[in-house]
């Protein structure tokens, strides 16, 4: 298994380009479960969890194709791939692939959506919570399916097709959003979603959606309107920027000092992330393609932070400026709200030197002047990569072990970072 081997102590100076978003490639790969015609989506990036859905949707009959390698063809640049579910081969999700990925059981949507029917296993818990379905089995009746727990599995069927309803959620929720946008899109009628999850993901989606013929208003707020349509089409969209990958170096650079600009990307991704950095000491720049990012000289701040659903603060961010936090010269307090166990690399943090404590859902960092490298590993990719954040300031060297999570969620990130002056390098073994 692969490690990261990071010598600390170098700040981070240049270019960082930001990605295409995996958390909204992922629906947006599901979606084309919706329509026999192509939908080609640009700027696709080089993940492992990309990599895992293609294989995950092959299996209900998707098949794909990248577009060649063009003239002056960037390997850093995401790919095209184009998405093609002439004919819907099988309605079951099973465990084997379902576990590997949460995400994959948003495929209920459009399956039971377009093919009256779906079979899909229950993703079980995974490292941060136990991550329950009851908000897609809840909004997918109030459509008119009929959902039933047989052996593992969720068996839903609607004889006769989805119809419009109004559905309130009692919790935002980003996957239940983007499964009930799919859905109602092709029920008969009209489906208002209150409640719904805000996360530019989301808007992404609908973006996506209606232009394969979709008639979805609201994304973005947290009412959705939805017309459903008799059928959809193909299309062509652009992934939006990645807003983790975007804050994750925007943290880097917080903590080593440095000077980086984070090409293809916007501020208006992530106001509150962005805002809590320049209360800790960064100065951040909107340029005409993408964000700038400075600390030059000062110290590092504490600042309290709560996670929320967008535009609060992301708990996909959480960990990272946890990191960020071990070296302020204050005591700092991160409460975390999504999910009940996404603490888990506060021990590996302690590994490094940090004065951590937990109590609930809030850890409490009282900051140090120095950290140490040692060997860590880490259980979710955002914890993975906190490790890595905190490595560049660690003296000495720090290695990051189970490699294979920040695979799951980032692009070259140890060419990305290397690029910029950190010493890091990928052991292969
Ligand atoms: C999405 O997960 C993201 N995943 C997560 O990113 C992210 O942490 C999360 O949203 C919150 O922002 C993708 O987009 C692929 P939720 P999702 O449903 O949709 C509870 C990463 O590191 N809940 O918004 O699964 C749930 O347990 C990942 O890239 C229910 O109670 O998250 C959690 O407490 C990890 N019942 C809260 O809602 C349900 O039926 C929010 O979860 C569904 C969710």
């Amino acid at each position: 298994m692969d490690r990261i081997r990071i010598r600390g102590g170098n700040t981070l100076n240049g270019t960082i380009p930001i990605s295409g978003a995996k958390n909204a490639t992922l629906p947006l790969m599901i979606a084309s479960l919706l329509t026999d015609d192509t939908l080609t989506l640009e700027n696709v990036p080089h993940l492992a969890d990309v990599e895992q859905l293609i294989r995950i949707l092959g299996n209900h009959g998707v098949d794909y194709a990248v577009s060649g390698k063009r003239l002056r063809h960037d390997p850093g640049s995401g790919r095209t791939i184009h998405f093609t579910a002439r004919t819907i081969v099988d309605t079951t999700a099973p465990y084997e692939l379902v576990s590997k990925m949460r995400a994959s059981f948003w495929v209920i949507g459009p399956l039971l959506a377009r093919m009256h029917k779906a079979r899909v296993s229950l993703p079980g818990g995974c490292a941060i919570g136990t991550r329950p379905v009851d908000l897609f089995i809840d909004g997918l009746r109030a459509l008119g399916a009929t959902i039933d727990i047989d052996n593992g599995y969720v068996v839903a069927e609607a004889k006769g097709g989805l119809v419009g309803n109004r559905y309130v959620f009692p919790k935002v929720s980003v996957g239940a959003t983007h499964v009930m946008m799919m859905a109602a899109s092709l029920a008969k009628g009209e489906t208002v979603i209150e409640n719904a999850a805000r996360e530019p993901e989301i808007v992404d989606l609908a973006r996506c959606l209606n232009a394969m013929g979709a008639r979805i208003s609201g994304a973005g707020t947290p009412t959705l309107t939805i017309e459903g349509v008799e059928a959809l089409s193909g299309a062509r969209h652009r992934v939006l920027p990645d807003r983790i990958e975007t804050g994750t170096y925007a943290m880097a650079v917080a903590m080593t000092g440095g000077d980086v600009t984070l090409e293809g990307t916007s501020v208006d991704l992530l106001q509150s992330a962005l805002s809590a950095l320049t209360t800790a000491g960064a100065a951040i720049e909107a340029t005409p393609t993408g964000v700038r990012v400075m600390r030059n000289g000062g110290g590092i701040h504490p600042v309290d932070v709560i996670t929320d659903p967008y535009p609060g603060f992301p708990t996909d961010l959480q960990a990272q400026f946890m990191a960020l936090m071990t070296r302020s010269d204050g005591v700092a307090h991160i409460t975390e709200t999504i999910f009940e166990n996404r603490f888990m690399h506060v021990q590996e943090l302690a590994r490094l030197g940090a004065k951590i404590s937990l109590s609930g859902q809030v850890a409490t960092i009282e900051g140090v002047t120095r950290l140490t490298g040692a060997p860590v590993m880490a259980t979710d990719l955002r914890a993975s990569v906190s490790l890595v954040i905190a490595g560049l300031v660690a003296e000495g060297d720090t290695m990051v072990s189970r490699v294979y999570h920040l695979d799951r969620g980032f692009e070259r990130l140890e060419e990305k970072l290397g690029a910029c002056g950190a010493e890091i390098e990928r052991i292969s073994s």
